[in-house]
């Protein structure tokens, strides 16, 4: 049991003792973590929201409350604050004892869930033959995030990579290579397609101009929806192409996809529509299929429809995502679906979920989600482009972020006179780079933009990845020069808390298994980022105040307990950032 679960059944039986079986069914005990670290380390408002219910003001409740509540081996007399608060501070022998069970055990005392569920996680999701663009990176960088964290609750967690691949986007293209270069709708490697984005524009720049054009290439996407057999083949190469150049992104990144595109759903979109068809949602609107919504109106007022199937036949976005909702449910078996897109996407979710719901196709055990996030800027404050005004290539991003890294790392040898293998120069500017941009993105609150710069994000300062990385090189420093195997430690290594740097610091590491909770709940990364940042922070004032290596045995062994408690948090915590560590930078 956590912490807290300890907590939260003491209070549960102290209100059921103090006023009977109904009033616990009605209330929450609502305990939290101290907003203040002044007012100890919980806070439980219960008496507050049982004022109405009980009749009775909240200082008397909680005086009642706390009469029955049996904590005195956790906590030291609660105090009642303010209109009812009642605050708890964890004793430091108890803090002890959970910190000692802690010591070799690799989940840091949590758990795993005993309610596993089936997740999807549908994430980074990009269009073959266009740009993997920004966009694309955050959608990456936090469903990744999201997914280790459930993975490690103990969830069965499905990563999906809806990539867009049955878009028009390919009738515009096979239309164009068919003109400019039709070997290369019929051989691989006939052309060189590294550059298929510049092929795409090339493409969109004739679609734009010219209507004859425009024309066939819609047909186009028509053919191939309808399995032509050369469009289909055309198509095949064109994603294997693009499929590879993703491949190049994922492995820098270290992101386990299982992909499955638009295209997988296309023998279920016919299906998706007849039943539309028989629930009677369908309406036929300017010769395109539709579903009109509710809360949804154009500029004049009038409702909204939801094209599913366009006039030439043609089946859209949404369609696709409504056979993929359904598929999710009853193939998959998924209880709940997280979907990780920009905040721009919003509509076309609730839209696509209102029609499924209406349609009877979301049973009330499932749960279906959007994580949206806000916009890339660049430190101009507008949407990050290349000097020359481009999208920028994720993977000259990922790739100078590695470079900058390197030079930084090579400065820093210099100024200390150190010299390093090549091995190891190319190691640590390749993690540091790839988590400097991953935390970078993380640590900001999802939902809004932020600002791409190398310079901050590399920083060794602020709450950085290189700032949490080096907390932990500085902790592996310590093993090193003391000659000290933590591993060999062991249960032996009994933590006694005198110094008030010691306390802080394992206050902080008891509160891992609550953060990891709440980043579950709320898919918000940022709140991992800050934890471990303020973890780093706490244990760099310990260490700077509480000497470790110089201590007596026992306080040595103690300390180098809470030194090993600290390094084993960091780095589970960074892995289910998918930020590894260093031994050394
Ligand atoms: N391909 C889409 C895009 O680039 C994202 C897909 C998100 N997932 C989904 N099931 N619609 O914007």
């Amino acid at each position: 049991m956590s912490i807290l679960e300890q907590l939260r059944s003491r209070f549960e039986r102290a209100l059921v003792i103090a006023y009977g079986e109904t009033v616990e069914d009605r209330a929450d005990v609502m305990l939290v973590p101290a907003s203040n670290p002044r007012f100890g380390d919980y806070q439980c408002n219960v008496a507050m929201s049982l004022t109405k219910a009980l009749k009775d003001n909240p200082r008397t409740i909680a005086t009642q409350i706390v009469q029955h509540l049996e904590i005195s081996d956790i906590c030291e007399d609660p105090e009642i604050a303010g209109p009812g608060f009642i605050n708890l501070k964890l004793k430091p022998d108890y803090l002890e004892a959970q910190l000692n069970s802690m010591v070799g055990d690799r989940r840091m005392g949590i758990a795993p869930t005993n309610a596993p569920e089936k997740v999807i996680v549908d994430f980074s999701s990009p269009n073959i033959a266009k740009e993997m663009h920004v966009g694309h990176l955050r959608s990456t960088i936090i469903g990744d995030c999201i997914a280790r964290i459930l993975e490690f609750q103990g969830h069965d967690v499905l990563r999906l990579n809806h990539v867009g691949d049955w878009g028009t986007q390919f009738g515009m293209l096979i239309t164009y290579l068919r003109e400019a270069y039709p070997d290369a709708l019929t051989t691989a490697d006939a052309l060189d397609l590294g550059d298929l984005v510049n092929f795409y524009r090339q493409a969109k720049v004739r679609f734009d101009q010219d209507p004859d054009f425009k024309e066939t290439a819609r047909k186009e996407v028509v053919r191939l929806q309808a399995g032509a057999e050369d469009s289909r083949r055309a198509w095949q190469l064109l994603c294997d192409q693009s499929r590879r150049e993703f491949q190049v992104i994922y492995d820098l990144l270290d992101v386990q996809l299982t992909e499955r595109g638009e295209s997988f759903y296309n023998p279920l979109l016919l299906g998706v529509i007849a039943d539309l068809e028989q629930t009677g949602l369908l309406v036929e609107s300017d010769g395109a299929q539709c579903v009109f919504l509710e809360g949804f109106t154009n500029k004049d007022g009038e409702p909204l429809p939801l094209i599913v199937q366009k006039s030439d036949g043609g089946y859209n976005y949404a369609t696709t995502d409504l056979a993929a909702v359904r598929y999710r449910i009853n193939q998959d078996q998924a209880v709940k679906i997280i979907y990780i897109t920009d905040a721009g996407q919003a509509n076309h979710f609730t839209q696509v979920w209102q029609v499924a719901q209406k349609a009877g196709w979301i049973p009330e055990t499932v749960e279906l989600i959007h994580v949206p996030f806000g916009l890339v800027l660049g430190e101009d404050g507008k949407k990050l482009k290349t000097r020359s005004g481009d999208t920028v290539r994720l993977r000259e991003l990922l790739d100078e972020a590695v470079n900058r890294a390197r030079a930084d790392l090579e400065n820093r040898l210099a100024e200390e006179g150190r010299s390093e293998s090549a091995e190891f120069i190319e190691h640590v500017a390749q993690i540091v780079g790839m988590s400097a941009v991953k935390y970078a993105d993380l640590s900001q609150n999802r939902t809004s933009n932020y600002s791409f710069s190398f310079d901050k994000m590399l920083s060794l300062q602020g709450n950085t990845a290189p700032y949490l990385l080096y907390a932990y090189v500085r902790i592996q420093g310590i093993s090193r020069k003391g000659k000290i195997d933590f591993e060999q430690l062991g249960t032996g290594a009994k933590i006694h808390l005198q110094a008030e740097p010691e306390l802080i610091l394992a206050r902080h590491l008891l509160q891992f298994d609550l953060i990891i909770d709440e980043v579950a709940t709320e898919l918000l990364p940022n709140r991992l980022c800050q934890y471990l940042f303020e973890l780093s922070q706490k244990f760099n004032q310990f260490y700077d105040q509480c000497p470790v290596l110089k201590a007596e045995i026992p306080q040595r062994i103690s300390r180098l307990g809470l030194c090993d408690l600290t390094a084993k948090t960091l780095k589970l915590g960074l892995s289910l950032l998918g930020i590894s560590v260093l031994e050394r930078m």
